[in-house]
């Protein structure tokens, strides 16, 4: 066995921070993503980082005859499969979108892997999966519904591996379930960059802390949690990447498939990371309160057992790692920008 690995999506905020672990863990690997969530000069930034060109193909999950001349033309044993649609609200107003990008893709993608006779795959899945759960912490047996196209996709796919697994027990599979990504590489080179104003809480934030925005705007004071804002288990973009070289490691060295939580197993409000984030970039950033979004719960929370049990997981970064090395990012992103003319 060699250690040449698809990273699919790699061009993208997670994906690029997964490309950066495997390099430091020995792994060969290409990047096949069509770019349109993440930005042309990652690369080049990837090379800064590793001290290496990226292997990059620019093609999208959907084009056959890319993926296939792909798999011809590299020896692949793996492939960890990121590259899909991620927005929780935009799959609400483009639910087709959605369910063509993330269903048909892996769908085409294990098509394409069964021809090439490759077995081990690493899906990119979502907390999004435990829909509305009660519980304050999740393990990986709790209940699961979808509340929304995206969460829909996530566990269809999840669902179309099994079933693909049914059919060839040589199949082997990590399911990786991520609670809430936050946080940059300690370079500042990569990061969260979305292309508009960002729904999610800490791009938000960051938005607010470079002035781009005038306050962050608290959805919801009424929840059942001890200051009234939404818990939610935010894990740190580096831990998260690791814990996709452990899993591509389980699957190389004990062909051991697995479906685990990936999270600290510790919740964190709102108001608390307004405040992190606060003495992130030295001031005080101010805040709304409005009314609650639609849609969201009280607590997204992992109980990060099992990952631990069978990957040998665990976090290392705490919430002002977050925040402080998502401020590093965005500051630097911003002066490259600028010095760019964007
Ligand atoms: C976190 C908390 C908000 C923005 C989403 C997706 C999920 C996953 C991660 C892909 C909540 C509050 C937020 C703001 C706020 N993505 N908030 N003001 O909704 O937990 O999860 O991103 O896999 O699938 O659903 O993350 O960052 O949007 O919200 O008060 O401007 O911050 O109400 O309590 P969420 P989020």
């Amino acid at each position: 066995m060699t250690k040449q690995v698809l990273l699919t999506g790699g061009a993208g905020y997670i994906g690029s921070h997964i490309y950066v672990a495997l390099i430091a863990a020995g792994y060969d690997v290409t990047i096949y993503d069509n770019f349109d969530n993440a930005s042309k000069d990652v690369p080049d930034r990837l090379e800064q980082i590793t001290g290496q060109k990226p292997d990059v193909i620019e093609a999208d999950i959907l084009d056959r005859t890319s993926l296939r001349a792909c798999f011809s033309s590299r020896k692949f044993d793996a492939v960890i499969h990121l590259a899909a649609r991620k927005s929780v609200a935009e799959s609400v107003a483009r639910p087709l979108d959605y369910f063509e990008t993330n269903i048909a893709g892996i769908i085409i993608l294990l098509q394409e892997m069964e021809r090439a006779g490759l077995k081990d795959i690493v899906f990119s899945s979502s907390a999004t999966v435990y829909g509305h759960p009660e519980q304050k912490s999740l393990p990986e047996t709790a209940e699961v519904s979808h509340t929304n196209p995206y969460g829909f996709t996530k566990l269809t796919s999840e669902q179309i591996l099994s079933q693909a697994q049914a059919a060839d027990a040589g199949l082997n599979v990590g399911i990786l379930r991520y609670f809430n990504p936050a946080g940059a590489h300690p370079s500042g080179l990569i990061g969260d960059d979305p292309n508009s104003l960002p729904n999610n809480l800490l791009p938000y934030l960051a938005e607010v802390a470079l002035g781009n925005a005038p306050h962050l705007n608290v959805f919801g004071t009424d929840y059942d949690t001890p200051d009234g804002t939404g818990l939610r288990d935010y894990i740190h973009v580096d831990d998260l990447a690791r814990g996709h070289v452990l899993s591509r490691a389980t699957l190389l060295d004990k062909q051991c498939s697995h479906l685990v939580n990936l999270g600290t197993g510790r919740a964190v409000s709102v108001m608390e990371m307004l405040k992190a984030y606060s003495a992130a970039c030295g001031r005080n950033l101010r805040h709304k309160n409005q009314p609650r979004r639609a849609g969201d719960v009280t607590i997204y929370c992992a109980d990060p057992s099992l990952a631990k049990r069978i990957l040998g997981f665990e976090t290392t970064k705490d919430v002002m790692d977050m925040c402080n090395s998502s401020w590093n990012w965005v500051q630097k992103n911003k002066s490259r920008n600028e010095m760019k003319g964007d």
